[in-house]
């Protein structure tokens, strides 16, 4: 496989794709080196559209709405390279990327703490029905205040954590859990080093272990085909009834009709959801639970770490164009120096 190398030519400017709104500042920044074609109007290209983008250009960024596959690529003769604006990278094709020779590249670390808070914050909202709190006050219901008859909670303090899903994010949600006293336990596909797992405070144990102990279950593994469905009807019901449940991993790992059957059969205390399956829509069975907090995939999203993840998609794009190896290059193969 060869990557044709761009640089001679000082005057050329390549053709770039730039599939989603960005902000101002960093479009003007490629518009200095690349002819950009931009999607500011942020409307989501169709797979027709998308497959007639990429035809021309030579680099493209694109984000989680932007499926890359071999039917994508198929007219896109000049490509060298899709730079997604997220870590998460399962709207690409990679075996079909790096057949047609482009390079893949996604945005880590530069996330890392803000999705942790984030993770965090999804946990402490679920756990004390915060949401469902303030529907409570809007609704005019706080003069019906009891000593038991609030929206009560589930502690945090001192309770375990199971967070399945030991990446840099699993392990920055475990960091903030120490700080409330909580125990940790956690199941990845692999084993932490002795090391990472005393960072953390956290034990190994199986999936199955997790789901019985755990007082709060938090997902942040990667979406594969293999993944589908971690978490379905069996796997709920051998939470315990007090169990809360957290997805900031990407849809289709949980079961969505099988969450909410459990939600509305009391099989499990909440959950907190920022990813869905067939996002951007909600199951409509998860939109009629109480008990659930919802969020609109944001969990990366503050002012400074969507600059950060743009910036970092753009340097790769650069590297690439410019015959360098990209910082967060996926398909290594497809580089040649
Ligand atoms: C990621 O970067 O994967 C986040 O989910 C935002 O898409």
């Amino acid at each position: 496989m060869t990557t044709q190398h761009n640089t001679t030519n000082p005057a050329h400017k390549p053709k770039i794709l730039v599939a989603r709104a960005i902000f101002p500042e960093a479009l003007a920044k490629l518009e200095e080196s690349f002819e950009v074609r931009s999607n500011q109007s942020d409307k989501i290209f169709t797979p027709e559209e998308l497959q007639k983008a990429l035809s021309d250009v030579e680099g493209a960024l694109v984000a989680g709405s932007e499926r890359i596959d071999a039917i994508a690529l198929s007219e896109a003769k000049n490509l060298k390279i899709v730079a997604n604006i997220s870590v998460g990278y399962n709207n690409f094709d990679v075996p079909a990327i790096t057949a047609a020779g482009v390079m893949a590249t996604n945005t880590p670390d530069v996330l890392t703490d803000t999705t942790a808070d984030f993770g965090f914050a999804l946990l402490m909202a679920t756990a004390r029905r915060i949401t469902e709190s303030e529907h409570w006050v809007r609704a005019g219901k706080w003069d019906q205040w009891s000593i038991v008859n609030n929206p009560l909670g589930m502690d945090l303090h001192h309770s375990t954590v199971g967070i399945i899903g030991m990446g840099r994010i699993g392990q920055g949600i475990a960091k903030r859990a120490l700080g409330f006293g909580m125990k940790v336990v956690y199941h990845n596909r692999s084993r932490l080093s002795p090391e990472d797992e005393k960072a953390c405070g956290a034990s190994y144990v199986s999936k199955e272990e997790l789901l019985r102990t755990a007082d709060h279950v938090v997902l942040v593994l990667p979406y594969t085909p293999q993944n589908h469905h971690t978490i379905g009807a069996s796997e709920i019901a051998l939470m315990k009834p007090t169990a809360t449940l957290i997805n900031i991993a990407r849809g289709g790992i949980v079961d969505d009709l099988a969450l909410a059957n459990a939600l509305q059969g009391g099989k499990i205390f909440a959950a907190g959801l920022d990813v869905f399956e067939g996002e951007p829509q909600v199951h409509p069975e998860l939109l009629k639970c109480s008990n659930i907090v919802l969020a609109p995939h944001i969990a990366s999203a503050t002012e400074k770490t969507r600059r950060a993840m743009v910036d970092l998609a753009i340097e790769n794009l650069q590297a690439a164009l410019a015959g360098k190896k990209p910082p967060s290059l996926i398909n290594a193969e497809v580089f040649q120096d």
